[in-house]
């Protein structure tokens, strides 16, 4: 099984990403590392120290970053979107934490790890890169060492989808745009998952509603928490069902073949109004000299198999 680092902040498609990950017979979940995002960091770390209470995971928990690269001026988390407690209003229904985070920052366990086994390890990261960005300040070897870079974030516009909490940004990136330039631009292979395939694969209420009392209970607490989440795209987008974001990143490692890929070098745009836009030069327009230029080329999908993607999800529980 491939071995996977999930860096997330649990957030209601982050649980269901993380079910996926602890589930699949061909993914061997070794650590969980925590960041801001749908909550403040604290929040994001006990929701994944409950949720692998309630999967039964016993892998390390490290907490990581509380705040972007570059402070911003006030703290913002979409609680309209994941509730106040990041996981839809439902934290009752999750088990008490029944352990401590580990004792390590999430950047430093990234390096430990990477370096321990160079060449294996795959990061799958669904929250806003400031962890990834940290561990390469830390320890720039590791890109040389992490056998693929898996990221929910993005968006390129291919069918329409510029950004979800701006016109041209999506969430994970806008939260920290200095740090997603800098993964993206780092000499190790990225695979970006952003709306414009997470925004087709939408998990209708009769898919969430066939998981319930399955899964060993997981069922049943994905179907409450996607509640809320359901409402919102509802009233916002008119979807009868849920973006399954993070899950969608999950399920590239087990099903590449649904999703069709754009190679070119990936920028994030720092200054400005369209602060928070990524741009891939996938037609190799950029001229030497240009700040594309000392980019590598990344891998950008942009075409998906919606219905093998929902598949491949269900076939977990
Ligand atoms: C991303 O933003 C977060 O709110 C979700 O968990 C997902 O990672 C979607 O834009
Ligand atoms: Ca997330």
């Amino acid at each position: 099984p491939l071995p996977v680092i999930f860096d997330t902040d649990p957030g209601i498609d982050d649980a269901m990403a993380l079910f996926f990950l602890a589930r699949h017979p061909a993914i061997d979940l070794r650590a969980i590392t925590t960041v801001f995002g749908n909550a403040e960091v604290a929040v994001t770390t006990r929701n994944a120290l409950s949720l692998c209470a309630l999967y039964g995971l016993e892998v390390p928990v490290a907490a990581g970053a509380a705040a972007p690269l570059r402070p911003r001026s006030e703290a913002w988390y979409p609680t309209h979107v994941h509730g106040d407690d990041g996981l839809g209003g439902q934290s009752a229904l999750v088990p008490a934490p029944t352990r401590q985070a580990d004792g390590r920052a999430a950047h430093e366990l990234i390096c430990e790890m990477v370096n321990a086994a160079p060449g294996e390890i795959t990061l799958v990261a669904v929250g806003p890169l400031t962890n990834l960005a940290l561990a390469l300040r830390h320890d720039p070897s590791i890109a040389a060492k992490v056998r693929q870079a898996v990221v929910m974030g993005g968006a390129f516009g291919s069918h329409g989808h510029f950004g979800n909490v701006g016109p041209v940004a999506e969430a994970n990136i806008i939260n920290d745009p200095e740090a997603a330039d800098l993964v993206f631009t780092a000499a190790w292979p990225v695979v970006l998952v952003g709306l414009d395939v997470t925004q087709q694969v939408v998990m209708s209420q009769d898919d969430l509603a066939a998981l319930r009392g399955k899964g060993q209970g997981a069922g049943d607490f994905l179907w409450a928490i996607t509640r809320h989440y359901e409402s919102f795209y509802d009233g916002r987008d008119g979807i009868r069902g849920i973006y399954s974001h993070d899950a969608s990143a999950a399920i590239f490692l087990t099903a590449p073949e649904a999703f069709g890929l754009r190679a070119g070098p990936v920028r994030v745009v720092t200054e400005g109004i369209a602060r928070g836009q990524t741009i891939q030069d996938f037609q190799g327009l950029a001229g030497s000299g240009s700040p594309w230029s000392h980019c590598p080329s990344q891998q950008v999908c942009v075409r998906v198999d919606a219905a093998r993607v929902r598949a491949e999800f269900a076939s977990v529980f």
